[in-house]
């Protein structure tokens, strides 16, 4: 197979979809892979170690598009981008599809597979490539939280850590999935005391198990949330309610009750966050003030360490790029269910219900597409 990565053209994008290593893997396992110059600059990977790996670097992504089997990418395709898929294509990407009708239809106009990262499942009931992006942003959020604390970014000037003689910040943390488990470590790792809030008792009872004593946990309901949120210097958000929108937690009159120039964190912003006052933001503008708060709401985070996400994803991206490679899309399909979730499009079809259902447009089973293959 011809597998093709082009660079990322999404606005403040540095990840890539696949390493040198990647590409020296393939190419082992008997591929071709073309890459374009400069794709993997963002996160520190130059043209010479993709040659290096066997692949070949070329200038355009239209020629990438144009003779790629495959393409492998890290962000949904941009519009110039879906007018170059090809009829019959395999695309290998995140596109949240739900989100973006004018995407979905594109992706089917265009007659292509789309197979996205997002929809792959495991045996754990967990979103295997998914997971990678929720840890690094649950950690970065400490780190962005405690930076925008400082006095000159407008927070309270308080420390995380404390130190001899001084209390150590106070960070909340409202939901203890993979983002809340990540930051709570993180934060407990800087000396912070934590409070974790969630709804599901056994998640919290868990995680009572596996933190260090500064983190303790709270069973959530609106009470626990208003008194937290005058306790607390730095508030992070990591609610979700999968395939919805994210619960509103906290509303503008609750910001009454924070210490001024405290600090949000909205991790949630990518399905809509979880304060009211939530907006969502980029890397170049990440922070506004409301009420004397300072909130943080970038919907896209882990591309500020582009290097470690794109490390962490591509992890867990080639090896399904691999057995795609091995065997198509249609025998991988046929054999394993968890890889038929990740299928969106199948050469046009629409077979993903809830964005059939987002979108108000018709969805075609996948299982009787593979039968008629
Ligand atoms: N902004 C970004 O760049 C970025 C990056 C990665 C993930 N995210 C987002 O972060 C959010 C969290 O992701 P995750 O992987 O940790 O999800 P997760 O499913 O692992 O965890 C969500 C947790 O929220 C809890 N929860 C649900 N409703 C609650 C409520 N009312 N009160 C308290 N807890 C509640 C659940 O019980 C669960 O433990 C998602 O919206 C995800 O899309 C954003």
């Amino acid at each position: 197979m011809l597998i093709g990565v082009p660079t990322e053209v999404k606005t403040d994008e540095h990840r890539v979809g696949m390493r040198p290593v990647g590409a020296e893997v393939l190419v082992k396992d008997g591929h071709q892979v073309i890459v374009q110059s400069g794709c993997g600059i963002g996160s520190g990977f130059p043209d010479e170690a993709y040659v290096a790996a066997g692949a070949q670097v070329v200038a355009e992504a239209s020629e990438i598009w144009e003779r790629a089997d495959m393409v492998v990418k890290v962000k949904e395709p941009q519009p110039a981008e879906i007018a170059q898929i090809r009829n019959g294509q395999y695309v290998f990407t995140y596109f949240h599809f739900a989100a973006d009708k004018e995407l979905t239809t594109g992706c089917m106009e265009r007659g292509c597979w789309a197979i996205a990262y997002e929809t792959l499942t495991d045996d754990q009931g967990g979103l295997p490539l998914l997971t990678p992006m929720s840890e690094v942003a649950g950690k970065l959020s400490v780190q962005e939280g405690a930076k925008y604390l400082e006095r000159p970014f407008g927070g309270r000037g308080v420390l995380l850590g404390g130190v001899p003689g001084v209390e150590p910040g106070h960070v909340l943390i409202l939901g203890g999935g993979v983002v809340g488990t990540c930051a709570a470590w993180m934060a407990a790792g800087l000396g912070a005391e934590v409070v974790m809030l969630d709804i599901n008792v056994e998640r919290l009872r868990r995680l009572d198990e596996m933190m260090p004593a500064n983190v303790r946990t709270i069973y959530s309901d609106p009470e626990a949330i208003r008194e937290r949120l005058a306790w607390a210097d730095l508030v992070i958000g990591a609610v979700l309610v999968p395939a919805a929108k994210a619960p509103n937690l906290v509303s503008r009159s609750d910001l009454a009750f924070m210490r001024p120039a405290s600090v949000v964190v909205d991790v949630a912003i990518d399905q809509g966050g979880c304060f009211e006052t939530a907006r969502a933001t980029t890397h170049r503008d990440p922070i506004y003030d409301v009420d004397g708060i300072v909130h943080y709401c970038v919907a896209n985070m882990p591309g500020a360490v582009s290097r470690t996400s794109t490390i962490a994803l591509t992890n867990v991206t080639l090896p399904w790029a691999r057995k795609i490679a091995a065997m198509g899309p249609e025998a991988l399909a046929a054999n394993d269910p968890h890889f038929a979730n990740a299928i969106n499009i199948a050469g046009g079809r629409l077979v993903n219900a809830p964005v059939a259902e987002a979108h108000g447009l018709s969805c075609d089973s996948l299982d009787s597409l593979l039968v008629n293959a």
